[in-house]
């Protein structure tokens, strides 16, 4: 038997008062609540939270429900209900893919990797061909973007018709203001990404409270004599301050300040956008564990914090951008035209080096955006394609724990 039919396979199952104790035949043992069994019973009258379709209402369950009976087949467990004698059925596989022991939860968590200036010469690459025609190929693409927040695309199309060939792949694009904005040196700049200066690494869109997830940035026009890419891993960033300096650490975590954009009439047309968002810089989870970014500094607002937060708030803020634009984190890469990359918006910040302002033909490069929703959704959709069976991968946690 291979490791994964022994580990579905139901050595014993015991009723103990509220819970179901199941022993597997790879030895782990699982424990289920007797309300989250019945709670997510999928016969045809509870139906099934994929869909939302659902007869059953929590408050219908008794709070000490109890099994009356329960019934051991080899892939297949039956409970019937003691307070209405109602049948439910549990596939094995499904019980151990969904257990919530400390070890499983711990197994299902997607862990990045987390990198720094050392990455430079292994940075993850896919080339377009390949992605676009072999789902396998582009399962791996996303799965870099997953870990190392990062993915490089080699022979993109350089026509922004073709534009939207790769932005396909990742997932729904998001329309937001920009829609699908083409960076170039205009004559009247309304956006930095507009100019030719260089630009420190940061996020884009702060100042949004649903924050832009995955960036696809393709390059039509390269430009001449500097605007090569920067890249820098927030979460690297964060757990050196973490370790260096952990009360700026805190005061960045727990603090939210605002960032905000407003936009004249030039981009966006009509009467322009106002946006802002009161977020803190470094996003935890409730593990304690960072899963976001959120630094710009070109877009934080004025202060309005408590009075006594604001000069340590303005040393945590060099702390963070010290460490931000420190070319031990950084790695720099030399676009052409047709190359691309993938960047999760939430935790890579991204930069640029200066350019000569008069080329021609003028930089012009391509951002589109997926929501992390998207992308994610396309990750599983692959997976599921691809015959992957196992546990769903829980995404977007933190880098340990
Ligand atoms: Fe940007
Ligand atoms: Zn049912």
């Amino acid at each position: 038997m291979s490791e994964r039919s022994t580990a579905i396979t139901i050595e014993d199952a015991q009723i103990r008062v509220t819970e179901l104790e199941i022993r597997w035949g790879d030895g782990h043992e699982s424990r289920f609540h007797a309300i989250w069994l019945r709670h997510q019973c999928e016969c045809s009258f509870c139906g099934s939270s994929l869909n939302g379709v659902r007869g059953i209402r929590v408050r219908d369950i008794p709070e000490m429900v109890k099994p009356e009976d329960v019934t051991v087949g080899p892939d297949e467990i039956e409970v019937v209900w003691s307070h209405d004698g109602h049948r439910s059925r549990y596939q094995a596989e499904w019980l151990r893919n969904h257990c919530y022991s400390g070890t499983e939860r711990q197994a299902r968590r997607h862990r990045p990797t987390v990198w720094d200036s050392l990455l430079t010469g292994s940075v993850p690459i896919a080339d377009f061909a390949k992605v676009e025609t072999n789902p396998a190929m582009r399962l791996e693409m996303l799965e870099a973007v997953c870990d190392y927040g990062i993915c490089r695309i080699a022979d993109a199309p350089t026509t922004a018709e073709d534009g939207g060939r790769l932005v396909a792949l990742v997932g729904a694009q998001r329309q937001t203001n920009h829609g699908s904005f083409e960076l170039s040196a205009k004559d009247e700049v309304d956006n930095v990404g507009d100019t030719s200066v260089a630009l420190d690494p940061h996020v884009d869109e702060p100042y949004r409270l649903s924050a832009i997830g995955i960036t696809v940035f393709q390059v039509l026009q390269p430009a001449q004599g500097g605007g090569d890419s920067t890249l820098v891993d927030g979460f690297e960033v964060a757990r050196r301050l973490r370790e260096d300096a952990p009360e700026a650490f805190q005061l960045l975590a727990k603090t939210p300040i605002t960032c905000h954009r407003v936009e004249g009439t030039q981009n966006v047309g009509r009467s322009g956008r106002r946006y802002a968002s009161r977020l803190p810089v470094i996003r935890l989870d409730s593990d304690g564990e960072v899963v976001g970014v959120r630094l710009n500094e070109r877009q934080i607002a004025p202060l309005d914090i408590d009075a006594a937060l604001v000069e340590p708030y303005y040393r945590a803020l060099r702390r963070i951008l010290e460490l931000a634009y420190d070319p031990d984190l950084t790695i720099t890469l030399k676009l052409g035209a047709g190359d691309g990359l993938l960047f999760n918006n939430q935790r890579v910040l991204h930069g640029r080096t200066g350019f000569g302002a008069d080329q021609s033909p003028k930089r012009s490069v391509l951002t589109r955006s997926v929501d992390l929703d998207d992308f994610y959704s396309t990750i599983r959709v692959l997976k599921s394609q691809l015959g992957e069976t196992g546990p769903a991968t829980v995404y977007g946690q933190g880098m340990a724990g």
